[in-house]
């Protein structure tokens, strides 16, 4: 079996070779994304396999069944950038729902230690012999509030985090998870109650039409002054001009970001020789309590051996028996299952 595998990176290779040989499939690794100029690229091929920067839109889709493509292989849990509606009948399209839900919510924690300890600053002064303290100051987290918005697989790891910290965690979730709330140091509570009570904010949900932008102007007014946000999930669930506005006045205490809206042209990549065209990016940036990595939560080794063997168990699985526990749009069903949301 061949599989088309889209915007490869160096540290992608190693597993998906070893769990390529072990069960029989063949990768050819193209280093772009896949979008509607470079979907030709997957012809001849079984399948393409993508990941979240990939363009999966209505016309890839068409363009992949034209060539012959049977399946979607996404090598990672969300699926807002594949058109899932459009799949639907067309295409088989499988995930990785959980890879390591450890690897998020540790880098989601050292990113939030990062930013209120200052160690980014701290280890930049020591390099230069500057053992100078001023400016340091940090809070402890102990009897802090955080509110997790998200109470799936990694908020439930960063709760367990937080709840080591000595922290107390407010949650909000679409879909409240049971037995959570202890109605002491974790309760469920409305999105205004969390805005209104948590020192710390981590977003651990879906992007979705409903999430889009949920930390915005309105939120964040909402919001006690000098709230930490924590965004590991998806950049477009902050409005980035309304953070940066909420940082400039000092309502927002500091911003950790490993995702951005904008990020499909830039994260993953050295842009280091380039200038920066956005200029929200920019300057977000350049502030002293913002810390940007570039979608870099999920990478350990652990999570990336998961990744493979759950990408091609998948595969197989679905060729041997002709079912994949792991799919999220079933080729053969139809519209109004769709819609009703039972093929995902
Ligand atoms: P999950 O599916 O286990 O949990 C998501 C939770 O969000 C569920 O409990 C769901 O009920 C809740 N939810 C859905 N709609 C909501 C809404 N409107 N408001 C509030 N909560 C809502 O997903 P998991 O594995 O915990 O992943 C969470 C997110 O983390 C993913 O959607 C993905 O965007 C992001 N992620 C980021 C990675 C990174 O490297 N930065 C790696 C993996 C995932």
């Amino acid at each position: 079996m061949k599989v088309a595998f889209f915007d490869t990176k160096s540290y992608d290779k190693p597993s998906f070779e070893k769990y390529g040989k072990e069960y029989g499939i063949e990768f050819k690794y193209f280093e772009t994304k896949l979008n509607a100029d470079t979907a030709e690229l997957a012809h001849g091929f079984d399948g393409v396999c993508v990941f979240v920067n990939d363009t999966v839109d209505a016309e890839v889709i068409d363009k992949l069944c034209e060539v012959g493509v049977q399946f979607i292989a996404l090598r990672c849990a969300g699926f807002n950038n594949v058109d899932m509606k459009h799949a639907f009948g067309r295409i088989h399209v499988f995930r990785v729902p959980a890879y390591s839900p450890y690897a998020v919510a540790e880098h989601t924690m050292a990113l939030l230690l990062t930013s209120i300890r200052r160690i980014h600053k701290a280890y930049i002064r020591s390099r230069d012999f500057n053992f100078s303290l001023s400016g340091l100051t940090g809070f402890d987290l102990h009897g802090k509030t955080v509110g997790v918005i998200g109470t799936g697989k990694i908020g439930r790891v960063f709760i367990d985090i937080c709840r080591g910290f000595g922290m107390r965690v407010l949650a909000y979730d679409k879909y409240p998870a049971q037995g959570l709330d202890n109605g002491d140091t974790v309760r469920y509570v409305e999105l205004d109650e969390l805005f209104a009570n948590s020192d710390i904010i981590s977003l651990h949900c879906p992007l979705t039409e409903e999430t889009h932008h949920m930390i915005n102007a309105e939120a964040i007014e909402k919001c006690k002054k000098g709230v930490v946000i924590l965004n590991t999930s998806r950049g477009a669930l902050v409005d980035a001009e309304a953070l940066l506005a909420g940082i400039k006045s000092r309502k927002v205490g500091a911003a950790c970001l490993d995702v951005y809206e904008e990020e499909s042209d830039l994260f993953f990549e050295d842009n280091s020789g380039h200038i920066l065209e956005d200029d929200t990016l920019a300057r977000l940036i350049s502030m002293p309590n913002v810390i940007v990595t570039s979608h870099q939560a999920f990478l350990t080794e652990d999570a990336l051996e998961n990744i493979a063997e759950t990408t091609v168990t998948n595969i197989v699985g679905f060729y041997k028996s002709g079912e994949c526990p792991n799919e999220l749009c079933y080729r053969g069903g139809n519209a109004e299952d769709c819609k009703s949301g039972k093929c995902f």
